[in-house]
């Protein structure tokens, strides 16, 4: 059984649904998809070969059901040894669908425990650290390209530690996943690690959560992975090359995703049953990365606190993703419709039918990047600040410093050191409030460690901001959100008012075989965004919380409150 999708509009948005159907029915959207017809995304020439090697989702609900039991032996050896926690150390895509499906899916009792590692604040790395049994604990070293620097830090960095303890046999903590060939699967090889799982090559990123990358750990955690590839498959065939737009759940959520974006409602806002946060989280970075670039872009608002229809703009489409029978956001809902937001409604039968909506959504993002003339599968921006990082950790290399901002680089830099600090920050912030419109968002990028209280006064500062400003406000923390928003921050509409937060850390960690530490590693990637940011004429802002983040945090939300109060309103 295929989970309901069903969406309420005016006449007008149903109008534009209408057409944008008959758009992919009339330019064969459904069976170009199949075909991986290039030229559907791009008029650029010699594109159909770089096309085709990222379409290999398409097939991966059965090609991945075929290696189920190769997995359940896997995890079931493991637990037999006696290991206790799965660490899965990836970034964006690579990542984000385990977690999202640990968050989700029941697991089934005596497997690992699963946690992700997906930050180089050293604060985070060694919490990780500290709540494991490092002995006991199997590795997952998961990157597509093998070159990934957070990975390969993460890994040396847990190498080491199991080396201390285990000497030659450290290798046995590790697995791996990555391409054929790449330069992680040759250190794997070096390195005598436990085993490489080469993924399939035309598979990757973000629409890889049903191959390795998203299957290997989740079976280790014990979920049932078998349903979560059948719910794969049964929508995949409800997408066939054979349904028309009108029947096809994955092309008709696509075409709401673009009758919308073309009437100006671009920011996809969720609502989701408890259950399912996680399935939005992962959504965010499906939506930002493959469809924010050439100045184009899809914009999701996750984890907004909720408001009633007044406070929102008529930028908004609102995505209500729900289990059968959670009634919660219902009258909400009925409300934000009679007011003339759309509103998507998808309601899941039980949980473990979730592997059906990351195959809709996948498809939706291909039929409706293909609408906006932009190639979902690729991520030029990302590269930018990763290059522009590695420049910032050469200069650290040669001068023994990473670059300071001077005044005539930018003028926002400041810390909140003294009085004087503070009277400027708020002007900065009131400045930049100032220039908000109807249609854009302010973007929360924290290089902070994600805290239980951290996450409460960020979560406070949004919801003032979307009250106050009437746009939404999105938080993504850093340097993961770089691998999701932080395409869109770049390469999408200049839509944007972005805040950089960064802080003093507390903690030195170090990378063995490196000549700097997990907190310049996470400097240099601040610095590095923020300086692409820059060239790329985005309003951005850069606030530093010098030491003690709580601290820090409290002045920055005083003074935002008081920037809020004292900057011109959105209309
Ligand atoms: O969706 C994507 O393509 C990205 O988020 C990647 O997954 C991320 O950058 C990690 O890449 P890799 O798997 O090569 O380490």
């Amino acid at each position: 059984m295929i989970n309901e999708q069903s969406w309420l509009g005016t006449d007008e948005q149903r109008a534009r649904f209408q057409a944008v159907l008959e758009v992919m029915s009339a330019e064969r959207y459904v069976s170009r998809i199949w075909e991986k017809d290039a030229n559907l995304w791009t008029s650029e020439p010699g594109q159909q070969e770089k096309i085709e090697k990222r379409l290999g989702w398409l097939l991966l609900p059965e090609r991945c059901l075929s290696r189920v039991d190769e997995l359940a032996q896997l995890a079931d050896q493991i637990r037999g040894e006696g290991f206790e926690h799965v660490v899965l150390l990836g970034m964006g895509g690579s990542c984000l669908g385990a977690r999202m499906l640990e968050h989700i899916v029941e697991a089934r009792a005596g497997y690992l425990s699963l946690k992700v590692l997906d930050s180089t604040v050293p604060a985070e790395v060694l919490r990780v650290t500290e709540s494991i049994n490092l002995e006991l604990t199997l590795f997952v070293v998961a990157s597509k390209s093998g070159t990934t620097t957070e990975v390969l830090s993460f890994f040396e960095y847990f190498y080491g530690q199991l080396r201390q303890i285990k000497g030659d046999r450290a290798g046995e903590n590790f697995v791996v996943i990555t391409d054929q060939g790449s330069a992680l699967a040759e250190i794997a090889d070096r390195r005598g690690l436990r085993a490489t799982f080469e993924n399939w090559p035309d598979v990757g990123g973000r629409f890889s959560v049903l191959s390795y990358f998203g299957m290997l750990p989740a079976a280790l955690a014990g979920l049932p992975i078998g349903q979560i590839l059948e719910g794969g498959q049964a929508m995949a065939e409800a997408c066939g090359s054979s349904i028309p737009p009108e029947q096809n759940p994955g092309l008709r959520l696509g075409a709401v995703l673009g009758a919308c974006y073309e009437l100006g409602r671009d920011k996809v806002t969720f609502l989701a049953s408890a259950e399912l946060e996680s399935f939005a989280d992962w959504a965010e970075q499906l939506l930002a990365e493959s469809t924010g670039k050439q100045g184009k872009g899809l914009v999701p608002v996750v984890g907004e606190p909720l408001g009633e229809p007044e406070v929102y703009g008529d930028d908004r489409l609102f995505v209500h993703i729900h289990l059968a029978g959670d009634e919660r956001f219902s009258a909400l809902i009925s409300r934000l419709a009679a007011a003339g937001h759309p509103v998507v409604d998808i309601e899941l039968s039980e949980v473990n039918s979730i592997g059906q909506e990351i195959y809709r959504w996948e498809l939706a993002i291909a039929a409706v990047g293909a609408l906006m003339g932009i190639n979902p599968f690729d991520e030029p921006n990302v590269q930018e600040s990763k290059d522009k990082t590695r420049q910032v950790l050469a200069e650290y290399a040669q001068a023994g410093q990473l670059p300071q901002f001077t005044p005539d680089v930018v003028e926002e830099s400041l810390r909140f050191y003294g009085a004087a600090g503070a009277d400027c920050a708020a002007e900065t912030l009131r400045q930049l409030f100032g220039q908000a419109e109807p249609g854009d968002y302010v973007a929360i990028m924290a290089y902070l460690p994600r805290t239980p209280e951290t996450e409460q006064v960020l979560e406070a500062i949004r919801g003032q901001i979307r009250d106050s400003l009437r746009v939404p406000a999105t938080l993504g923390y850093g340097p993961r959100f770089l691998h999701s928003t932080g395409q869109l921050h770049k390469g999408g509409p200049n839509t944007g008012l972005l805040i950089q937060l960064v802080a003093e850390d507390s903690c030195v960690v170090e990378i063995p075989g490196k000549d700097y530490d997990f907190a310049t590693l996470k400097e240099a990637q601040a610095l590095g965004d923020f300086a692409v940011l820059q060239q790329r004429d985005r309003r951005v802002l850069r606030i530093d919380l010098g030491c003690g983040v709580d601290r820090g945090l409290t002045t920055l939300a005083e003074l935002i409150s008081e920037a809020l109060r004292n900057a011109p309103r959105g209309s």
